[in-house]
């Protein structure tokens, strides 16, 4: 059994986890620190055992929040954090770095922040096209053999990245992008996932909050939040895009449940070795999204959904082009108007 899966049985986890990166990076203002702390501390009491946070997120203070928030409850979950990208103080921005010695440090410091000595899956944020994923990944290997963390991960990187990758040093788990709406793993890297015992962490598995029909109007995501960057979340797409939430909500609907939790239950019904991560600042979302861990979907429900929002048929790229400039694949998914959107 893979390194994840056995400490999530240890730790008793929902196959869901909490991504806890809305708390404080890339949705609009961070939360304040008592309210997102009981937040977190409710979603411990409701289930919640995996928690993912990163040394980005934030500019480091998610990590911070994280540790604070899961005082003595740290041998009673998965903890995943990553590196390899992180704000630079002095230059006010985003650097990804790939080579051993920051990842070495940048582990120290998560550690120090996270107040662990051990954390469940550290990932490589994103390849750095500098560095052999050969070297970032051994260094990582080194870090399990030293007892620091229990198994290597990476974020958003190709089939061929992880083949290679998994040759070097085994993978516990790689972070996608993976949704209804998103289903660029279906290409090619959940078979690779599966050719090298590496669970996929599914992140973003509410479609960014689009799946859940709550954004009815973009203009009211605050002026911060990078959704706006996100071209699938530019007013005329959007508009085009959400008239694929028409019948997906009726489904929902006619089932009892909640747009998320159809979801989610899509998202877990793809095996065992898929755990999505959807994330929430709010303790009633969520309690909801937990909902969907005890949802099975028939066969009939499941081929309906697989043909509802093909990348065909989705409106506008995940990324914009200068953040898809920093993502390692060589599988693009076509948007619905363009032969070849990244
Ligand atoms: N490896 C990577 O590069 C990477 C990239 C992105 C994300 N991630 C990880 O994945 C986690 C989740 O991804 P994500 O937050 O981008 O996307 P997501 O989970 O697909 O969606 C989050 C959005 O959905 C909303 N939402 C959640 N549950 C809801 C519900 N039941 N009803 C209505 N709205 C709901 C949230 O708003 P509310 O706060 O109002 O609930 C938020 O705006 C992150 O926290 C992070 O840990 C990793």
């Amino acid at each position: 059994m893979s390194t994840v899966l056995h400490r999530l049985k240890e730790v008793a986890s929902p196959t869901i986890g909490l991504g806890c990166m809305n708390m404080s990076h890339g949705y609009g203002t961070p939360v304040p620190e008592p309210a997102a702390l009981r937040a977190l501390d409710t979603a411990f009491d409701m289930g919640y055992r995996h928690f993912d946070t990163a040394t980005l997120y934030g500019a480091t203070a998610n990590e911070t929040l994280v540790g604070k928030a899961l005082q003595g409850k740290r041998d009673r979950v998965l903890l995943a954090s990553k590196c390899g990208m992180a704000i630079d103080p002095q230059l006010g921005k985003k650097v990804i770095d790939g080579r051993p010695e920051t990842l070495r440090q940048q582990c120290e410091a998560s550690l120090e922040r996270l107040r662990t000595d051990y954390l469940d899956v550290y990932y490589l944020h994103r390849l750095d096209r500098q560095v052999p994923i050969e070297e970032s990944v051994g260094a990582l290997g080194r870090l399990v053999e030293e007892g620091k963390i229990g198994g290597v991960g990476l974020s958003e990187v190709s089939a061929t990245t992880l083949r290679r990758a998994a040759i070097e040093y085994p993978v516990a788990a790689v972070q996608s992008e993976y949704s209804l709406w998103t289903r660029n793993p279906e290409i090619a890297l959940l078979e690779a996932c599966r050719e090298t015992g590496t669970v996929l962490v599914a992140f973003s598995p509410l479609g960014r909050g689009f799946l859940t029909g709550a954004i009815k109007e973009i203009a009211r995501l605050e002026e911060s939040d990078m959704r706006h960057n996100m071209p699938r979340f530019n007013a005329e797409n959007y508009s085009r895009n959400w008239r694929l939430l028409e019948d997906f909500m009726a489904m929902a609907g006619e089932r009892d449940m909640t747009p998320g939790q159809l979801a989610l239950a899509w998202l877990k019904a793809q095996g065992d070795d898929v755990i999505p991560i959807p994330g929430s600042r709010s303790v009633d979302h969520m309690r909801e999204n937990l909902v969907a861990e005890h949802v099975r979907l028939d066969a009939d429900t499941l081929a309906r959904l697989n043909v509802m929002m093909t990348p065909d048929q989705v409106w506008g790229a995940r990324y914009s082009a200068a953040q898809q400039a920093d993502i390692d694949t060589e599988e693009f998914a076509p948007t619905a108007g363009s032969t070849h959107t990244p």
